[in-house]
């Protein structure tokens, strides 16, 4: 079975693709040479967002498609900035600038505590939306640690782990992730529902 991606970011794309067993094929955007797949994230919710890329994709290629948007809630911070977790220090920071932020708003804070939210919609070939969450509890540390610059992962350390997501390979990350932990429930319900054969 073929499943396009919604989607081109780059480190969602490596993460996705070793998280889904080799026997569905994972297309992206480019690979249909859809070029420049952007969608304006202006939803109150994941789940708004993550329909809103899924349709958009759906509505042109007409095959099954997944799209998925996160979040980071940080308690300190009021939830924030929880579903804008991209336009967090400007309108079009880098993942650095959004990490400066957070740790310049979390200085002298005692209570770090955060989470990590996925929300993935997946849209069948019939065009029906089908929702899977992933969320990940634990701290934000008090300075970047690890080289995986991706998003807030050089400064968010998971609850069960003593090492931030920046300081884990991508096969790492991938145990734990709040995408991860969205991605499995899909692959479960593609596996139940019997959409694993080529068709
Ligand atoms: P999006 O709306 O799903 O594209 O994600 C919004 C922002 O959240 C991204 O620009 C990244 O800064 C951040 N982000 C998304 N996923 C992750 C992740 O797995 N780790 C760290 N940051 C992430």
């Amino acid at each position: 079975m073929k499943v396009v991606l919604a989607t081109s970011n780059k480190d969602k794309i490596k993460e996705i693709k070793n998280l889904i067993p080799k026997n569905y094929q994972i297309l992206t955007t480019k690979d249909l040479n859809i070029d420049n797949f952007e969608v304006e994230e202006d939803g109150e919710t994941l789940k708004e967002n993550a329909y809103k890329k899924a349709k958009a994709l759906y509505d042109r290629i007409k095959e099954p498609v997944i799209a998925d948007d996160t979040g980071i809630f940080v308690k300190s911070l009021d939830n924030r900035p929880g579903v804008r977790a991209h336009r967090y220090a400007s309108n079009n920071p880098t993942y650095k600038e959004n990490r400066n932020k957070m740790l310049e708003e979390l200085r002298g804070k005692e209570d770090r505590s955060a989470y990590f939210c996925t929300c993935v919609c997946y849209i069948d070939k019939a065009g029906k939306d089908h929702y899977f969450e992933g969320k990940i509890y634990g701290q934000i540390t008090e300075k970047e640690l690890g080289a995986y610059d991706f998003g807030y992962d050089q400064i968010f350390k998971p609850e069960s782990s003593d090492k931030t997501f920046g300081q884990m390979t991508v096969d790492e990350k991938n145990h734990y992730s709040h995408r991860a932990l969205a991605l499995n429930k899909f692959v479960n319900y593609l596996k139940e529902n019997d959409e694993d054969i080529d068709n």
